[in-house]
């Protein structure tokens, strides 16, 4: 394989992804995988991940599934020890699954719906990196890439938890490449725009959807594809002098106000 091409080749890499039975996980997990990854599809569900998993095999990728619910301890634990079992490595872990269980203001929002969402978007993949930096540490580096959003980056009103979990999994990211960059495990965060997913069904299922798109200078959502080859990039060596970077992926929806002005 030629030179550089060669930095984006992840063969004999391991990687996790979570949230990965469909939407931008399952497209992170098919460029992981592409690129030559074992992969472990994870999500709540066994048979949603299985289904993944042996749609992976059936092209040639090697893959398996592992259910896990990112909010219990338990099951992330399993994860960690069922990947080790299986591929006896961790170089990748990919913290994507998350929640936006309350849209509207703060001064509503009910505990119970903030804690979900700390739990699932920032206490997890935070968790999850603790339980991957051994191995990592121990096989001489690793790369951790969270899963943020523009949310996490500027305020809008009715997000609440929401903008605050991911606007946390910035500084975790960049608090985690100052601690672990000696040992030579990458931390870094893509924070995606507008995709069409199940997750964004209510932004973009709605009468109000064609007016919306045009506050994006690219006038149009992000299929889950478009977010995969950042993902790759990032995992592999192709970025290897890059940690605590955020990289944007928004079709530009941060700087419209000014592109459209
Ligand atoms: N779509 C967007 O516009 C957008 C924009 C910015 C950022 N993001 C972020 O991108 C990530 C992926 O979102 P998406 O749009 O691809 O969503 P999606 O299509 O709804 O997929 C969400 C995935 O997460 C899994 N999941 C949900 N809760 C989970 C939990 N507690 N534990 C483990 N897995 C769980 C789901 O599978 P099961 O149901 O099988 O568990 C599914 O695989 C999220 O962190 C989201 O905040 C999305």
């Amino acid at each position: 394989m030629s030179r550089i091409k060669k930095l984006f080749d992840l063969s004999g890499k391991v990687a996790i992804i979570t949230g990965a039975s469909k939407g931008i996980g399952e497209s992170m997990a098919r460029g992981m995988a592409e690129h030559g990854a074992s992969v472990v599809v994870s999500s709540r569900k066994q048979e949603a991940v299985d289904a993944v998993a042996t749609t992976f095999q059936e092209d040639g990728l090697e893959a398996i599934g592992v259910e896990c619910h990112v909010a219990k301890e338990d099951h992330r634990i399993n994860l960690v020890n069922k990947t080790l079992e299986k591929y006896g490595r961790i170089d990748i872990l990919i913290n994507n699954a998350g929640t936006n269980p309350y849209f509207g203001p703060i001064q509503n929002m009910p505990q119970e719906a903030y804690q979900k969402t700390m739990d699932i978007n920032l206490n997890a993949p935070m968790e999850l990196s603790k339980l991957c930096y051994p191995e990592m540490k121990k096989q001489g580096g690793g790369c951790v890439i969270h899963i943020s959003s523009i949310e996490g980056l500027h305020a809008t009103a009715y997000f609440a938890a929401y903008n605050l979990s991911k606007a946390g999994l910035v500084m975790l990211a960049q608090n985690q490449a100052a601690e672990w960059g000696p040992d030579n495990i990458r931390v870094n965060v893509i924070c995606p725009g507008l995709v069409k997913t199940k997750l964004s069904k209510a932004l973009w299922d709605n009468p109000n959807h064609e007016k919306a798109l045009k506050g994006i200078p690219l006038r149009r959502m992000a299929m889950p594809d478009e977010m995969a080859g950042l993902a790759v990039f990032l995992a592999s060596e192709a970025s290897s002098y890059m940690t605590g970077s955020v990289l944007v992926n928004d079709g530009g929806i941060l700087h419209a106000p000014i592109m459209t002005a």
